[in-house]
């Protein structure tokens, strides 16, 4: 079984911004990028399958990343690329609120 970690508190992440959080806490082969979009959370490996940048440091907006280096789009939910540069989606994870914590399913394909 997949294990839930803990990740932040509600209210560690501002609406509309991302945290990072390491590899180190989640076991999986890249770090997650932790959103907030309008109350939802959500989580997706932090390294843009264009050029590596990091989507924590990217710009969100209805459901949407933009990667902060070449405005390639990701949906949140589910990864998926939505506009060029980028042609590859990155790996979605599973967010859960519990309570004040925001926790992180790793998607099994990502574990280290
Ligand atoms: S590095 Fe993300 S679109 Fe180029």
């Amino acid at each position: 079984m997949v294990e839930r970690i803990p990740a932040a508190k509600l209210g560690d992440i501002p609406d509309g911004e991302a945290i990072l959080v390491p590899r180190s806490l989640t076991g999986t082969i890249d770090d997650i990028a932790l959103f907030q979009d309008g109350g939802e959370y959500f989580a997706l490996d932090n390294t843009c399958s264009h050029e590596l940048a990091s989507l924590s440091e990217g710009w969100i907006e209805d459901g949407v990343v933009e990667c902060p280096l070449h405005t390639g789009r990701f949906c949140l939910r589910d990864g998926k690329v939505l506009s060029a540069p980028a042609d590859t989606d990155v790996a979605a994870h599973t967010v859960e609120v519990d309570g004040d914590d925001i926790l992180i399913v790793p998607n099994p394909e990502r574990l280290a």
